[in-house]
C-alpha cells in the first residue's frame, strides 16, 4: 500500500516546548527482559502567555506504564491519556514534580534504539529519538535538563555501571546487586543520555587540560581486547590537545569514558562524557585492522570528542538544524586529520568520499537540502548531505572569511550559545558579527538541494595578450525544488605557462598581480580579464576543491596533462589525472557499446608513468593517483547508463595500463618489504597504499605471474592491510588461489567478528565468478546474521554499492536479492533496513529496462503493510523517481 504515508514533521511548525524541566532523576533497575525505569522530573510552566493552559505532552513508545504521580499523588486514569506515542496530562499545575514508573524489555530490542542488549551487556542509543523508548519525556533537543542517574544491577554479571557525567556514589545491596549514581552538571537534551552496564576490560589513562584539570580517561572493551584500544586512546588524547590549541576548547568533566559495542546502527555516538562506539571504529591492531581502519578510528574518536563542544555544550534547537552540529563537527575532524597526517592526501580522500556518497544523493530522488524542510523519520536524515556537504559549507565559509576570522567566529558562536540549543541562524550570526563579512547568499547553501555546477571557460587572445575567463554557475532542479539562485563560491585559481611554470597574472585595468587568486563569486555569472599575458596560460581552477561543485572547463587534453604533471596544488594534479581517466573511460565505454575497437589515448598512461616516476616523494598521494574512478562514479556521468558496459570499459583500460606499465608497476611494487616492522603512521601507511595500488593494477593484467604475486603477498603478509590488499588482488582472478586464501583467512579469524566482516566484504565486492551467486551463498553462510548491523552492511551494503554491475544485473535478480535482504532486516531493525534501502537510489541512473525492473521490485516491497516507516520513506522516494 504505497498510499499509507506517514505524516511529515515540518520545520515551519516548530514551537518551543511550554515547560522547562530543570532536573531529572532516573533510576534504572536493570533486568534483561524487564527493566524498571523510575523518572522524577521537576517541571515548571514557562512564564509566557503562549504556555498558559498547555497540556503536558511526553513522548513514550513501547513503554509499559506502571504508575504516574504528581507531587506524590497518583494521577487518576481519567486525568491522563496514554497513546501509541506518548502520555498527555491535560491540566497540570504551573510547578510540580512528576514521577513515572515504566517497564521495558531491552532483550527484545533489536532495533538498537533506546536501551538494548549487545553481547550480554546493556547499552543505549538515544539519538535521535531513542530516549522515548526508555521513559516518558519530551524527546526533543531543545528541552535541556540536569540529569541524575542511578543504575542498579547484579554485580557478578554487570560489574561496570556507567552513565553520563561524573560518578558521585556507588554502593552494594545484600542480594548481590550493586549500584552507581551519576551526575552530569551540564544541561543536556535526552538524545545525549547514555547508560552502559556489563563486564569489560578497560584501558585507562589521564589527560591534563590546558587549565590544569585532570581528566580520567577510560575505554571499555570486550574481555581481552584492551590492547586493541591503545590507538583509540592515543587518538583521543591528540584530539583533546588539538581542540584546545586550534579552537581553544577544553574538556569539562572529571572523566571521559568510551565504550565499544559490537551491535550499533551507526559509527559512534557523542553522549556526554560517555561516548559509545561501534567496535569497528575503535578496536585496532596491526593484525586485525587495516590502515583505512586506523584512519577512520582516528577521525571518529576525534569527531565524537569534538561534539563535546559542537553538539553538546551547544546543541541543536530541532533536528532540522542537525548539520549545525554534524557538518561543523565533520569539518573539525577533517581539519584534525589533516593536521595529524598529510593535508593534501586527506583533502583528496574527503573529496572522493563526497563524490562517492554525497554527489549521487544530491542528484537523485533522495536529494534534500542541508537544512531540510520536512522529514518523516529523522533517522533517515543522517545523510552524506547533512554530514559531508554540511562540512563543505563550513569550509566554504572559512575560505571566504579566512582562517583566523573563521576561528574567531567559531569562538564567538561557542561563547554566545554555550548551554543552549541553537540554530543555523545563530551560527551565521556569530560568523557575521566576528568577521564583519555579510556572507551574502550563504543561507542558500543550506536551503537549496543539488550540487551546483560551475562552468569556467577561458579564452586567450594572443593578439591583445588578454586572457578572459567566464564563470557561470547553476544549481539543478531536485525533487520538489526548482529555480535556484546562485550560491557564494570561493574560486581558488592559479595559472601555468606552457612549460608548466607558475605564472603571475595582472587583472585588467588594475595593478593587482598575483600567482594565487581567490575570487569570491557571488553572482550567477562572472567575467575576469587578465592583461599583459605573454603566453597562453593553463588555468588551475578550484584548487584544494575550494567549493563542492561539479566543474566544467574547456581544458584540452594537453591542458589536463600539463596540470596533472605540473600543478603545484596536489588536489588539482590528482583531479586532472582523474579527469583524463574519466574522459578515457567514458570514450572506451562508448566504443565498446557500439561494438568498436576502443582507441585509447596515451595521456592516461603518461600521467600514470609520471606519477610512478615520482612515487617516492609522496607514496600515499601516488597511490591515490593510480586509482581509476570506479563504476559508481562513472554512473553519475552518464545518464541512463549500463553499469556492465562501464565495468567492461574500466576492465579494458586497466588491463591496458597493466600491460603498458608493467615494468614501472613491477619495480614500484618490488620496493615494498612485507617483512618490515609495522607502524600505523601516515607515512608507513602510504607505502602500503602504494604497493596496494600497484598490485591492484598488476592484477588487472590477468596473468598468472600477477596472481602469484598476489598469492605471495597474502602468505607473506604480516599485517591486515597487506592481507586485504592481497585478497583484493586474488579476488580479481577467482579460482583455487583465491579460495585457498579465503579459507586460510576464515580459519585464522573465525572468532573475530570485525575481521570476518572484511571476509564478507571482499567477497561481496569481488568481480570474479558469479557475484550474485556469491552473495546468495554468503547470505546463508552460518556466520551471517541479520541482527548485527556491521555484518549486514559488510554483505548487503558492500554488494549493492561495491558491485554495481551485479546489483544492476539486467535480469533484475540483483535487485531482488537486495530487496529480500531489506525485507528481512526491516522486520527487526527499520533504521538499518532503510539505510540499506538507499542503495536503490543508484537505480535512478541506469537505463530504462533496469529502472523498470527496480521499480517493480520496490513496488512489491512497498506493498507490504508491515514495512517500517523508515524503510517506506526511503523506498517510496526512490520509487517515485524511477521510470515506470
Ligand atoms: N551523532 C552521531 C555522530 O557523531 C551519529 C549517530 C546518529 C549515531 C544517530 C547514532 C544514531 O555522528
Ligand atoms: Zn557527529
Amino acid at each position: 500500500m504505497r498510499t499509507q504515508e506517514h505524516i511529515p514533521v515540518r520545520l515551519q511548525d516548530y514551537r518551543p516546548y511550554p515547560f522547562s524541566i530543570s532536573h531529572v532523576s532516573l533510576v534504572f533497575d536493570l533486568h534483561p527482559t524487564r527493566t524498571i525505569v523510575t523518572s522524577r522530573l521537576i517541571i515548571d510552566r514557562k512564564p509566557h502567555e503562549w504556555a498558559k493552559g498547555e497540556a503536558l505532552q511526553l513522548d513514550g513508545v513501547g513503554l509499559d506504564l506502571l504508575s504516574v504521580e504528581i507531587n506524590g499523588q497518583p494521577v487518576a486514569a481519567q486525568d491522563y491519556h496514554l497513546g501509541e506515542d506518548g502520555l498527555t496530562l491535560k491540566s497540570v499545575p504551573d510547578s510540580f514534580k512528576l514521577e513515572t514508573k515504566v517497564a521495558i524489555n531491552p532483550a527484545a530490542n533489536t532495533a538498537l534504539s533506546g536501551l538494548y542488549m549487545s553481547a550480554g551487556r546493556f547499552c543505549t542509543q538515544c539519538e535521535a529519538e531513542g530516549f522515548r523508548h526508555i521513559t516518558f519525556w519530551p524527546d526533543r533537543p531543545d528541552v535541556m535538563s540536569r540529569f541524575h542517574v542511578r543504575v542498579e544491577a547484579p554485580e557478578a554479571d554487570f560489574p561496570s555501571l556507567l552513565s553520563n557525567g561524573n560518578r558521585v556514589a556507588i554502593g552494594q545491596y545484600d542480594d548481590g546487586r550493586h549500584w552507581a549514581a551519576w551526575d552530569d552538571p551540564h544541561l543536556k537534551p535526552s538524545y545525549l543520555f547514555a547508560l552502559v552496564a556489563g563486564g569489560f576490560d578497560t584501558l585507562e589513562d589521564q589527560f591534563t587540560t590546558r587549565s590544569g584539570r585532570t581528566v580520567d580517561l577510560c575505554i571499555y572493551v570486550d574481555k581481552g581486547a584492551a590492547s586493541r584500544a591503545i590507538y583509540a586512546m592515543d587518538a583521543l588524547k591528540r584530539s583533546m590537545t588539538w581542540d584546545e590549541e586550534v579552537f581553544g576548547r577544553e574538556y569539562d568533566l572529571d572523566m571521559f569514558n568510551i565504550v565499544a559495542v559490537s551491535d550499533f546502527n551507526f559509527g559512534a555516538m557523542e553522549n556526554k562524557g560517555l561516548n559509545i562506539f561501534n567496535s569497528a571504529l575503535l578496536l585496532a591492531d596491526e593484525t586485525t585492522a587495516t590502515d583505512a581502519d586506523y584512519e577512520a578510528i582516528e577521525a571518529v574518536v576525534a569527531h565524537e570528542y569534538f561534539h563535546n563542544w559542537s553538539g553538546n555544550r551547544v546543541t541543536c534547537r530541532d533536528w532540522f538544524q542537525l548539520s549545525l552540529k554534524e557538518g561543523f563537527t565533520v569539518f573539525r575532524d577533517q581539519e584534525f586529520s589533516a593536521d595529524q597526517r598529510s593535508r593534501a592526501v586527506k583533502r583528496i580522500k574527503d573529496v572522493k568520499a563526497l563524490r562517492a556518497r554525497q554527489f549521487p544523493e544530491d542528484s537523485g530522488p533522495l536529494a534534500h537540502p542541508v537544512r531540510p524542510k520536512s522529514y518523516v523519520k529523522i533517522d533517515n536524515f543522517y545523510t552524506a548531505t547533512i554530514y559531508e556537504k554540511g562540512a563543505e559549507i563550513i569550509r566554504v565559509l572559512q575560505t571566504l572569511v579566512g582562517r583566523d576570522a573563521f576561528l574567531e567566529g567559531a569562538n564567538l558562536y561557542f561563547d554566545e550559545n554555550d548551554g543552549t540549543a541553537a540554530t543555523i541562524e545563530d551560527w551565521l550570526h556569530a560568523m557575521r558579527t566576528a568577521t564583519g563579512n555579510q556572507l551574502h547568499g550563504i543561507e542558500r547553501w543550506y536551503d537549496q538541494a543539488g550540487t551546483p555546477c560551475l562552468e569556467a571557460i577561458s579564452d586567450y587572445d594572443a593578439a591583445t595578450q588578454k586572457l578572459t575567463i567566464r564563470f557561470q554557475q547553476s544549481t539543478p532542479d531536485t525533487p520538489g525544488q526548482s529555480s535556484k539562485s546562485w550560491v557564494p563560491l570561493p574560486i581558488s585559481m592559479a595559472f601555468f605557462g606552457p612549460d608548466g611554470a607558475p605564472l603571475q597574472l595582472r587583472l585588467a585595468e588594475t595593478d593587482i598581480a598575483a600567482d594565487d587568486w581567490l575570487i569570491p563569486m557571488a553572482s550567477t555569472s562572472l567575467e575576469l580579464q587578465f592583461e599583459g599575458v605573454a603566453d597562453r596560460p593553463v588555468v588551475s581552477y578550484m584548487r584544494g576543491f575550494s567549493a563542492p561543485v561539479r566543474l566544467i572547463t574547456n581544458h584540452s587534453d594537453a591542458d589536463l596533462a600539463l596540470l596533472a604533471a605540473c600543478d603545484t596544488d596536489p588536489f588539482v594534479r590528482w583531479e586532472s589525472t582523474q579527469t583524463i581517466a574519466r574522459n578515457t573511460l567514458l570514450s572506451v565505454a562508448q566504443s565498446l557499446a557500439a561494438g568498436r575497437e576502443p582507441d585509447v589515448r596515451q595521456d592516461l598512461a603518461r600521467a600514470f608513468q609520471g606519477a610512478l616516476a615520482d612515487a617516492a616523494r609522496d607514496p600515499a598521494f601516488t597511490a591515490l593517483l593510480l586509482r581509476l574512478p570506479d563504476v559508481s562514479e562513472l554512473m553519475q556521468l552518464q545518464p541512463l547508463c549500463d553499469p556492465s558496459n562501464l565495468l567492461a570499459a574500466r576492465a579494458f583500460v586497466r588491463s591496458l595500463l597493466a600491460e603498458q606499465l608493467d615494468a614501472e608497476l613491477s619495480a614500484c611494487f618490488a620496493i615494498y618489504d612485507p617483512a618490515q616492522a609495522f607502524s600505523a603512521s601516515a607515512q608507513a601507511a602510504g607505502q602500503r597504499a602504494l604497493m596496494a595500488a600497484c598490485l591492484d593494477l598488476l592484477c588487472a593484467s590477468g596473468t598468472d605471474r600477477a596472481a602469484m604475486r598476489a598469492e605471495n603477498t597474502f602468505f607473506a603478509a604480516r599485517n591486515m592491510t597487506d592481507m586485504m590488499t592481497a585478497l583484493d588482488g586474488l579476488s580479481q582472478f577467482g579460482g583455487a588461489r583465491y579460495h585457498a586464501a579465503l579459507a586460510a583467512f576464515k580459519q585464522r579469524f573465525t572468532d573475530n567478528a570485525l575481521v570476518m566482516d572484511k571476509w564478507f566484504r571482499v567477497q561481496a565486492m569481488a568481480l570474479c565468478e558469479d557475484p550474485l551467486q556469491t552473495f546468495k551463498n554468503l547470505r546463508v553462510d552460518p556466520s551471517f546474521t541479520l541482527l548485527n548491523p556491521n555484518r549486514v552492511r559488510a554483505l548487503g551494503g558492500a554488494f549493492a554499492s561495491g558491485n554495481p554491475a551485479a546489483f544492476h544485473r539486467v535480469d533484475g535478480t540483483g535487485y531482488q536479492a537486495i530487496a529480500d535482504l531489506i525485507a528481512d532486516v526491516d522486520s527487526t531493525n527499520g533504521a538499518l533496513a532503510a539505510r540499506l534501502g538507499t542503495v536503490f537510489e543508484s537505480c535512478s541512473r541506469v537505463n530504462e529496462p533496469r529502472q523498470k525492473l527496480a521499480k517493480r521490485t520496490l513496488q512489491v516491497l512497498l506493498d507490504r503493510n508491515s514495512l517500517s516507516a523508515n524503510t517506506r520513506e526511503i523506498l517510496s522516494k526512490i520509487y517515485d523517481g524511477l521510470i515506470a
